[in-house]
């Protein structure tokens, strides 16, 4: 079977969140005998030198778009195994950063998903399965669909739309977006890609797509509900015949302890007892933290934003740091969470490092050298941080919600079970009340909590289950 992922970012090239982790390494988990599965993303200008440098020109055609005619440009690497293509425009994927304003984005993504489905006859490669990533590609089902490409290439290609985040739909006013798709009036209607006046591109995927997918089970069945559902939740119920939920794994050869050449000390499932403490120190030394192994040092690594839950942090920022830890955060984001981590990093500098950066090597020394993750999410899809946590053996403690809750199981200390600690209700002080029960235990109880490191590292989230369902999906269409 030919599959094609088509989406707006794949390490190791662009990456601004847990989709491009996704979609850079599940291609490679396929059994390569039986799929052949390629990668389209956009040739953002943005990409660094030593990935474009490694690209080579394949082809190039024009295509037209509302009043433009647009270049596109099509260039190929073969990396780790994997084809990736990259769709070329100066004009449109020329910024800084991956993405812009709302309007600008959609104008971009309405091009590169029309581009990357144009460009298939163009470099003869004929999917059967179009699997689709988020908002940014929902335009593509309904294209298909719409046989806008006409003749026999197009006729037979089945379309999944994976939803790696329902919060964002890409939705403008629907006159622009009929003048700059050319998709007839017919289609932006409230039963197809319209919802609330809007044309939204999310939408017209998930009601044209054969299948739809999310990346836990507990998010598939959240979103159906009005707190989860985005106002999308009466669509989701609709679709609930053709949605499941296909945990999100990791990379296990990216993200393995034994063998990082980002973390000062490489460790496994057998020595960490020993080894994984030369990290921790490694990093208040870095940080400038007091350096002392028995302090309980817990890490952030995240986009700054509401949802994953910073304020119930902020509101007990205080309380947090009465107790006898160090906090280590790296993020980016809203202003708001920045400022918010940067005050407290000044009012209790020997505790708290805020990071305001992105930066590869540095989350991976936090998931190596923490003691514990904190991942309060307020809603999450799936979540890798938490993965990555357990396999560092860094404790997560996670609220309850969408993939946290399938990944993280809470401690039990009656049954000696569990990977992490959790919460149930989005409230602040019952946060507080589990990482002080967290704080316990690992200062009273050491032996317990390097069980719960046990259990954690033995879990398998590599791809290897997901990959085989994803597979199974791929059959059945
Ligand atoms: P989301 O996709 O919602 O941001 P995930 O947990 O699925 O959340 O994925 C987040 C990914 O981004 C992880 O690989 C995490 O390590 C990474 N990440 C987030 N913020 C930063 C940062 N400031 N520097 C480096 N990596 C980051
Ligand atoms: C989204 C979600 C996150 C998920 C990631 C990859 O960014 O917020 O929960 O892990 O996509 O699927």
């Amino acid at each position: 079977k030919k599959v094609l992922f088509v989406a707006s970012e794949a390490v190791p090239f662009i990456k601004t969140g847990g989709l491009a982790d996704v979609v850079g390494s599940l291609p490679k988990c396929f059994n390569k005998e039986e799929y052949d599965v390629r990668v389209i993303i956009p040739k953002y200008t943005c990409i660094s030198e030593e990935y474009k440098n490694m690209m080579e020109y394949k082809a190039h055609f024009y295509m037209d778009l509302a009043w433009r005619r647009q270049y596109v440009g099509i260039l190929g690497l073969e990396y780790e195994g994997i084809q990736f293509y990259f769709i070329d425009n100066e004009y449109y994927l020329g910024g800084v950063k991956p993405y812009g304003n709302a309007y600008e984005d959609i104008e971009k993504f309405a091009f590169f998903s029309k581009a990357a489905l144009s460009a298939l006859p163009v470099i003869g490669f004929q999917p059967d399965i179009v699997h689709c990533h988020d908002w940014q590609t929902g335009l593509i089902p309904v294209f298909l669909k719409d046989r806008f490409h006409e003749g026999e290439f197009f006729s037979n290609m089945k379309s999944i739309m994976t939803i790696h985040n329902l919060k964002f739909q890409g939705k403008w006013d629907y006159e622009t977006v009929m003048d700059i798709t050319g998709l007839p009036e017919y289609y932006f209607a409230p039963d197809k890609l319209e919802a609330y006046g809007d044309a939204n591109f999310l939408k017209g995927g998930i009601v044209y797509a054969d299948a739809v997918t999310t990346v836990s089970s507990s998010y598939a069945e959240e979103i159906k509900s009005p707190f989860y559902g985005e106002s999308l939740d009466g669509l989701m119920r609709a679709r609930s015949n053709v949605l499941s939920g296909i945990v999100n794994g990791i990379d296990y050869e990216e993200y393995d302890p034994a063998t990082d050449t980002y973390i000062t000390q490489n460790y496994n499932a057998i020595n960490f007892r020993k080894e994984k403490i030369k990290n921790k120190r490694a990093l208040q030394q870095e940080l400038g933290l007091e350096v002392n192994d028995k302090k309980f040092m817990v890490g952030i690594v995240s986009r700054l934003t509401d949802q994953k839950g910073l304020d119930l942090i902020e509101c007990v920022m205080d309380d947090l740091c009465a107790l006898d830890l160090q906090l280590v955060v790296l993020g980016t984001g809203d202003e708001k969470y920045e400022n918010m981590f940067r005050h407290y990093d000044w009012k209790y500098n020997d505790k708290v490092s805020a990071n305001i950066f992105y930066s590869e090597a540095m989350s991976h020394k936090i998931y190596a050298s923490c003691d514990a993750f904190l991942m309060p999410s307020l809603f999450e899809p799936c979540g890798l941080s938490q993965l990555m946590s357990l396999r560092y053996g860094t404790v997560p403690i996670v609220r309850e919600t969408g993939g946290l809750k399938d990944t993280v199981e809470p401690y039990d200390q009656h049954n000696n079970s569990g990977t992490g600690f959790s919460f149930t209700n989005y409230n602040a002080h019952e946060m507080l009340d589990i990482i002080k029960y967290a704080l316990h235990v690992y200062t009273n109880r050491k032996r317990e909590w390097n069980k719960i490191i046990d259990r954690g590292m033995a879990a398998d989230f590599s791809w290897n289950t997901s990959a085989r369902k994803y597979e199974e999906l791929y059959n059945r269409l």
